[in-house]
């Protein structure tokens, strides 16, 4: 009080000035605290035609440091195996239709089961579009299988682990040797009059069933598992040694894919992390108490990530501590994880929208945000009114929010939160807000997009999960979200 006196007395002549840059600091105040920004640079990714790093051509991966009651695994891109020099505009842009692919068939496969009636998911799935090669689903990992090195699609959205088998029906090309169970000492077959086998049927409502065929008896348990995107793995159970960084895994039932369709490119087979009794994350109950979590890398630094399992927090490399917010119970929807979205906000803009409170999916394969219009509709807008005066652009597939930013190196964008129950909070990583649609940043679009009705579910993507530690534990129902810087 008395230097506030003291000041004005001291300055009473240059008093209209000092009110007028008091005013004005005081604005840029009020501004900046909701203006929270980050800065991305334009030119500066792998994709980049100024910044010709090519990737790696292994698919197979190391295991990280072991924990006291977790191991960890480096999860790295696909696309750092395929082996071959990338047209990246091209992949990116057809990533965009295929992600289309695989949202239709999950609202499908969703609409199927909350109607319960299991013979129609199978129905559900969408035709392998001619010419079109699958690549939905994004982040692998290295286990070893009967002692053999294998490259595994990570997927929360399913829960069979499978990899191919020989002999072979029908597989596709992979790297390294397919796996061969007459050569495996461990390898066990699952029979069809097991519990498990009936297990399978309750898990994906399909096949599992014994009765042989020509009068001679069926003893193995046959699965069918269809991805809603065309491809597919179909097979018999069976068990096996499986060992995850330093930890093994006996008697781990797996299926052995003899006939498998979709460019599942150069890997071995999938590692299914989702809920239901025959995923990997409930085999191993008594190992990893139920809990697993990963680290997307961002693709533009051809950084790695990581999967852990067990909940030792000493694994993670957070920068912001975990917040958790409860999985909401869903018995028709039992494979998926179910977060409850209550707000978002834009560069510290809270939105409204009366449909928050409501479930969304958090899928490690789908690669772009849905929302509900409502709440799309209102991200959006806000966005538009923070990143103002850059060059728009046309809309392009999903994507309606478009700029050319080709003459720009470094931007300064608005930061996006998403609220969950609990306030939990996931604060987008600065390289999962806009998608290049090319990659000299002519086509350059916020990475989020609009669900086609209000009531359909929404979804988390992996690209707004890039950089963050997210942690699932499926014993006490609550997925937990923290920043990491995912590079190791
Ligand atoms: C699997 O790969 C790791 C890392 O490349 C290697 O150290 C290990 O020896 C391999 N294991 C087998 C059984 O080939
Ligand atoms: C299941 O089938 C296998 C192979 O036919 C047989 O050896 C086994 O005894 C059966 N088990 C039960 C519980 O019926
Ligand atoms: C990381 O998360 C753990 C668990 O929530 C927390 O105890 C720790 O403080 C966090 N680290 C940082 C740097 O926030
Ligand atoms: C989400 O949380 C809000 C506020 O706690 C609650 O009213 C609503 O019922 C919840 N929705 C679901 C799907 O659990
Ligand atoms: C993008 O902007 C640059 C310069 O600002 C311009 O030269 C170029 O033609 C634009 N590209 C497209 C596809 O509009």
């Amino acid at each position: 009080m008395s230097k506030k006196a003291a000041f004005l007395q001291l300055n009473l002549s240059l008093a209209p000035f000092l009110l007028v840059l008091i005013s004005l600091l005081l604005s840029r105040v009020t501004v900046h605290s909701a203006d929270e920004k980050k800065i991305l640079s334009l030119h500066n990714n792998i994709w980049s035609p100024r910044k010709s790093n090519e990737a790696s051509s292994s698919c197979f991966s190391h295991n990280l440091a072991k924990g006291r009651e977790s191991t960890t695994l480096e999860m790295q891109h696909r696309e750092v195996c395929s082996g071959k020099t990338i047209d990246w505009g091209k992949k990116l842009r057809r990533a965009l239709v295929l992600d289309n692919l695989r949202v239709q068939s999950l609202q499908l496969r969703i609409k199927a089961m909350s109607s319960s009636t299991t013979e129609s998911i199978l129905e559900t799935q969408i035709p392998l579009a001619s010419g079109i090669k699958l690549q939905t689903l994004n982040y692998i990992v290295t286990v070893e299988l009967g002692g053999k090195n294998m490259s595994l699609i990570v997927d929360t959205g399913s829960d069979l682990t499978w990899v191919q088998c020989q002999p072979c029906k029908s597989c596709y090309n992979q790297q390294g040797p397919l796996y061969d169970p007459s050569v495996s000492s461990s390898y066990k077959t699952v029979f069809c009059n097991s519990s498990t086998c009936q297990d399978l049927v309750a898990t994906n409502g399909n096949s599992g069933l014994c009765g042989g065929n020509n009068g001679v008896e069926k003893t193995s348990c046959d699965y069918v598992v269809s991805y809603g995107d065309g491809s597919y793995t179909r097979g018999d159970l069976g068990s096996e040694n499986i060992q995850m960084g330093d930890t093994k895994v006996e008697n781990f039932v797996f299926g052995c894919g003899r006939n498998n369709k979709g460019l599942f490119g150069g890997t071995s087979g999938l590692m299914g992390l989702g809920r239901s009794s025959l995923s990997l994350v409930s085999q191993t109950m008594k190992i990893f108490n139920g809990v697993f979590s990963y680290c997307l890398p961002s693709l533009e630094d051809g950084a790695s990530g990581s999967l852990s399992f067990g909940d030792d927090s000493s694994a993670y490399k957070n920068i912001t501590s975990v917040s958790y917010t409860p999985l909401v119970q869903n018995p028709q929807l039992r494979s998926f994880y179910i977060l409850n979205l209550t707000g978002a906000s834009i560069g510290g803009v809270e939105l409204e929208s009366s449909s928050f409170g409501r479930g969304i999916l958090i899928d490690s394969g789908t690669v772009i945000t849905r929302l509900p219009p409502s709440i799309y509709k209102a991200v959006k807008t806000e966005f538009l009114k923070q990143f103002s005066g850059f060059p728009s652009a046309p809309a392009y597939s999903i994507l309606d929010t478009c700029f050319n930013l080709t003459s720009y190196e470094d931007i300064s964008i608005p930061t996006i939160k998403m609220i969950f129950q609990g306030n939990a909070e996931l604060e987008v990583d600065v390289t999962g807000v806009f998608y290049f649609v090319k990659p000299d940043a002519s086509l350059v679009c916020l990475a989020l997009a609009s669900l086609s009705y209000e009531n359909e579910v929404g979804i988390i993507g992996n690209y707004q999960q890039k950089n963050q530690r997210i942690v699932y534990d499926t014993k006490q129902e609550k997925l937990g979200i923290a920043g990491e810087n995912c590079r190791i």
